[in-house]
């Protein structure tokens, strides 16, 4: 026996092995929380950049050939929408958050970060040269400990890494407080608003556009709100310049397909019309009748706590059964003994959907 099939067999055991299985059933479970991935407007801009010729792909890295007309667009835009200084576009919100943490903070410096930020930070975090401290999720104080703590060891730079919103609980920062607490302490605060963007603050513009300070950065994917991909990177002109300069996964990667990018400024430009407050607002109908009937915290990210692994299994798949797609959730991607159902909410869903899924629910779990 190989070592991988070693492994792969102790995964089945648990029931903790992954497969891939193509989507059946309605849509509970992807992060399209405002159904713009199949947007008609996005489809005619699509089609028409393509009538006009676009390239399908960059065919080189943003700092040789391919740094197309498409990428400045959309990073000029989005530093507007975003309220700051300078954004930078990369492929993928994984590649962005890891360039962020091993390009940032040096040997000198602490990140300290809260539990149960995303794998891309927590990746970037360990690749990184600096040190690191977990504090306690959402708990000021623990933060504040921390960098008083990290302060006396002589840090020189100090970072905060946390979420607007975490995307296996549903729950949401507060943001002012880490705001503030960054400001005392001359900290910068990295903020991921991968499950924000679109969805939370004015114009779905995320909970961090509406603070000024100059050491606060603000990641934003591209591929769950906003229906496209890639991640947005949002900060002053020195950090972008610098990201520019060092971020090895900008610099020795191909950029992104230009259509990507003229998608991704569509998206942004239909999330901040009435379309895109339409679509916030039903889902925010959406939200306040599942936070009613199965509790949470009345976003459009609910965990349905189940407890064990096997048994998270058994009821996706009863509930893909009666065509419903929701997929279990099981450790190392969430803590030991909590595997549960992540219930993705989307504007693209009706009330009378959310009410057969429920009732689906409570014949198979107690709710
Ligand atoms: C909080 C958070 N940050 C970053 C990412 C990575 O973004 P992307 O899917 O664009 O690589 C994700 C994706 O799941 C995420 O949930």
């Amino acid at each position: 026996m190989t070592k991988f099939q070693k492994k792969l067999s102790q995964l089945k055991e648990q029931n903790r092995f992954r497969s891939l299985s193509l989507p059946a059933g309605l849509d509970l479970t992807s992060n399209d929380y405002l159904g713009m991935r199949s947007h008609p407007r996005l489809r005619e801009v699509a089609l028409a950049a393509i009538d006009s010729g676009i390239d399908f792909g960059a065919a080189g890295s943003r700092l040789l050939r391919g740094h197309c007309a498409e990428h400045q667009a959309l990073e000029i835009f989005a530093a507007d929408y975003f309220k700051c200084e300078k954004t930078l576009y990369f492929s993928s919100g994984f590649q962005a958050n890891y360039a962020l943490f091993t390009t940032l903070p040096d040997r000198h410096d602490v990140i300290i970060f809260d539990e149960l930020v995303h794998a891309s930070a927590r990746d970037g975090i360990q690749a990184s040269h600096a040190k690191s401290i977990k504090a306690k999720h959402n708990d000021l104080n623990a933060f504040e400990d921390a960098i008083q703590k990290a302060r006396s060891d002589g840090a020189h730079n100090i970072w905060l890494a946390v979420e607007s919103l975490y995307s296996m609980d549903g729950d949401v920062a507060p943001v002012s407080d880490f705001v503030n607490l960054a400001k005392e302490y001359d900290a910068y605060l990295i903020l991921d608003e991968a499950h924000a963007s679109g969805v939370l603050g004015e114009d779905g513009r995320g909970l961090g556009a509406d603070y000024q300070h100059e050491r606060l950065i603000t990641l934003h994917t591209c591929g769950k709100a906003m229906g496209v991909a890639g991640g947005i990177v949002c900060g002053s002109e020195e950090i972008v310049s610098y990201m520019i300069n060092a971020a090895r996964g900008f610099i020795y990667s191909t950029a992104p397909p230009p259509l990507q990018a003229l998608l991704v400024q569509k998206s942004l430009e239909i999330l901040a019309s009435s379309d895109g407050q339409k679509r916030r607002d039903h889902l925010a109908d959406l939200c306040g009748y599942v936070q009613g009937e199965l509790g949470g915290e009345g976003t459009h990210v609910v965990p349905i706590l189940i407890g064990d692994d096997g048994r998270a299994v058994e009821v996706s798949e009863a509930l893909k059964n009666k065509g419903y797609d929701i997929r279990a959730i099981r450790p190392p991607t969430v803590a030991e003994g909590t595997a549960r159902l992540r219930l993705s909410l989307s504007s693209d869903l009706k009330l009378v959907d959310l009410e057969g899924f429920v009732d689906a629910l409570g014949d198979i779990v107690q709710i």
